[in-house]
């Protein structure tokens, strides 16, 4: 199950950047709003999620399972509150330094989320990683690097500015890597909710948030050409895989966690520049190989630590509990 979730998550990222990039990087008359495309995707998940939790009860429980779980308890809702808000900011962030920063630079900065997750991992869930962990993670980054060195080489346009870019990833990296693991803590803690019935009650914060953000940062072209002005079928397509995308990592989290997420996303970035040199004529180098070779050597360094921990756990007879067979 952890394989799968590992494996579909880095085929969907892999197609994600792709679509992304393709969609805000072509020539079109009318470029989408990045905060309406980022409200959206928070509809469709929260649609996503009514229809799962729905699937699991009969249409009375369902009612009933929302006015429980939601509305009569307030605290426990309100603690999404705070992965849903981070999330929405994240979001948007994300497309503020992709319009400062060229794909290249967004994409190699953007992983500093590598070590976010790993930091807020050993400060939050208290989980200690050995220097071996931390040695992988480090390999992983420079890997990851590597292979976006070897893009495309900064543009000098006008109207752009690359340090508001870089504060804008740097303070995304820094959400995502506590949101992640704040969202893996609740989730992997004692209330019985399910991963959807979460991920409801984190749409009944975002929805409205993300929809506030239209109108503080894109209100005038938003009151002049609508909410959906240059909304094409690429854009609905990168809307939705964004959102499934989303779901994904919320799997992943409960699953396996955010280290081994942020490996998968790592190895997406290989896969999507492998797809460039198909889809956009892209050449690789040698330091695309050198830098993926990176990337997989540190994926069996930081996996092989964790299966000699099973294994000598296995022979002094230790069985792991469930929360521990998750982590190895
Ligand atoms: O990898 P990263 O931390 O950046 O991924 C976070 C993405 O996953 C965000 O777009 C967030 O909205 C989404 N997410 C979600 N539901 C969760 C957790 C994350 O939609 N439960």
């Amino acid at each position: 199950m952890k394989t799968a979730i590992l494996i579909w998550l880095t085929l969907q990222n892999s197609i994600h950047t792709l679509l992304i990039r393709y969609s805000r990087a072509r020539e079109v008359d009318a470029m989408f709003v990045s905060t309406v495309a980022v409200w959206l995707t928070e509809v469709i998940k929260c649609f996503i999620c009514l229809f799962l939790v729905a699937q699991e009860e009969t249409p009375r429980r369902f009612i009933h399972a929302l006015r429980t779980q939601i509305l009569e308890q307030p605290y426990d809702t309100l603690k999404v509150c705070i992965p849903a808000m981070i999330y929405i900011v994240q979001n948007n962030l994300f497309y503020v330094a992709a319009s400062h920063l060229d794909a290249a630079t967004f994409m190699i900065t953007s992983q500093l989320k590598i070590f976010t997750a790993a930091i807020f991992t050993v400060i939050i869930l208290r989980r200690s990683l050995n220097r071996t962990q931390w040695f992988a993670l480090a390999v992983l980054f420079v890997g990851v690097s590597l292979v976006q060195l070897q893009g495309t080489k900064a543009k000098e346009s006008s109207g752009e500015s690359p340090f508001v870019g870089f504060v804008a990833v740097v303070v995304a990296c820094c959400l995502s890597g506590f949101a992640g693991i704040y969202f893996e803590k609740i989730l992997k803690g004692s209330a019985p909710v399910s991963l959807w019935m979460r991920n409801v009650q984190m749409a009944v914060f975002s929805i409205p948030a993300s929809f506030s953000a239209i109108y503080m940062q894109d209100s005038k072209t938003v009151n002049e050409y609508g909410l959906l002005y240059g909304f094409d079928s690429i854009v609905w397509l990168t809307v939705l895989w964004y959102g499934v995308g989303g779901l994904s990592v919320a799997v992943c989290i409960k699953y396996a966690d955010n280290i081994a997420k942020n490996f998968a996303t790592s190895v997406a970035i290989i896969l999507s520049t492998i797809g460039s040199i198909f889809l956009f004529d892209f050449i690789p180098s040698f330091t695309f190989l050198l830098g993926a070779s990176l990337v997989i050597f540190s994926i069996f360094l930081y996996s092989s630590h964790q299966s000699m921990v099973a294994a000598l756990g296995r022979l002094r007879g230790e069985i792991p509990s469930t929360k521990e067979a998750f982590c190895l």
